[in-house]
């Protein structure tokens, strides 16, 4: 049996038409939908995704403010730019992308986002709103993952999530997600410390993966008609192709051929993190007219 792929990137093309539809009804109110993009130094995966986030933006029918800021920029001038944003009645989402240069604090500047602008959904309001299933923004990559297994019709209430990874961006969230009463899944976070992770995950009806490691996850420890999940983004380092590096995932590609359902890398996951943004600051914007 060969498993059904999950498009991501028609996924996200469908939902980005319908962010366009919703920016031109604001536009129409007098309001541009705003995201400030900030991204300190120059690193090149971090650029490859601001820009991405930016081409997105503008296709959309949105604003992007592109920011971008040596890597020798401190603290105190970041949170400067920060509180300009915030106080700014033209701009209604903020990202920083991180991660940031060592010397800035990450958990720091993400407290200096005002949580209305918080499009990533990473300010600790924002979280605690989300695990208490409060109003409010949902993180771009769970939210896109939910999405991409609803529009595959992959059953979720009773089902077995397995989790791999426990960070804050992705792991921790999509758990939460998931164990909603409304998606109603049981579920398993599993990380470095989870001793034979095999076990857990080859019991996994839906199997989430964002482990941060290239090819990680083998045929071996994925149960037989499983939906497989990979968000993984890893650059290999790969000389027949141009640029010298290959993307894939933290999926070997030969799960493909148990799994019952499986997102490519790319055009799985990541396309789906883009429109949920997208959705976010639309929201955000449709805030401020209403
Ligand atoms: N770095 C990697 N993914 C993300 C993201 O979704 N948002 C931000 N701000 N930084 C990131």
């Amino acid at each position: 049996m060969s498993a059904i792929l999950m498009d991501g990137k028609m996924v996200s093309q469908k939902i980005r038409e319908g962010v366009k539809t919703r920016a031109a009804a604001v536009k129409a109110k007098g309001v541009i939908p705003c995201l400030a993009v900030v991204l300190v130094g120059d690193d090149s995966a971090s650029l490859s995704y601001v820009n991405s986030k930016e081409k997105a933006l503008t296709e959309a029918g949105m604003e992007s403010r592109d920011i971008r800021l040596p890597s020798s920029t401190n603290e105190a001038e970041l949170f400067s730019i920060v509180a300009d944003l915030n106080k700014d009645e033209k701009v209604h989402g903020i990202l920083v992308q991180s991660p940031l240069p060592k010397h800035i604090d990450e958990e720091k500047t993400i407290n200096e986002i005002d949580p209305q602008k918080d499009v990533d959904c990473f300010h600790p309001l924002s979280v605690g709103n989300m695990i208490l299933c409060k109003p409010g923004f949902l993180p771009c990559t769970p939210h896109g993952v939910l999405v991409l297994l609803k529009e595959y019709k992959v059953p979720i209430s009773g089902a077995h999530a397995v989790v791999v990874g426990r960070s804050n961006i992705v792991g921790r969230p999509i758990a939460h997600l998931l164990s909603r009463r409304d998606n109603n899944a049981t579920v398993t976070l599993c990380h470095t410390g989870t001793r034979s992770l095999a076990d857990y995950t080859k019991e996994a009806d839906i199997l989430i993966v964002a482990a941060r490691s290239p090819g990680f996850i083998k045929p071996e420890m994925v149960k037989e008609g499983a939906a497989v999940i990979d968000v993984g983004i890893n650059r290999v380092p790969d000389s027949s192709f141009k640029k010298g590096y290959r993307v894939c995932g933290d999926v070997d590609p030969t799960v493909a051929e148990k799994a019952g359902f499986y997102t490519p890398v790319p055009g799985g996951v990541g396309p789906m993190t883009i429109a949920m943004l997208l959705q976010n600051v639309v929201e955000a914007a449709e805030k401020k007219v209403k």
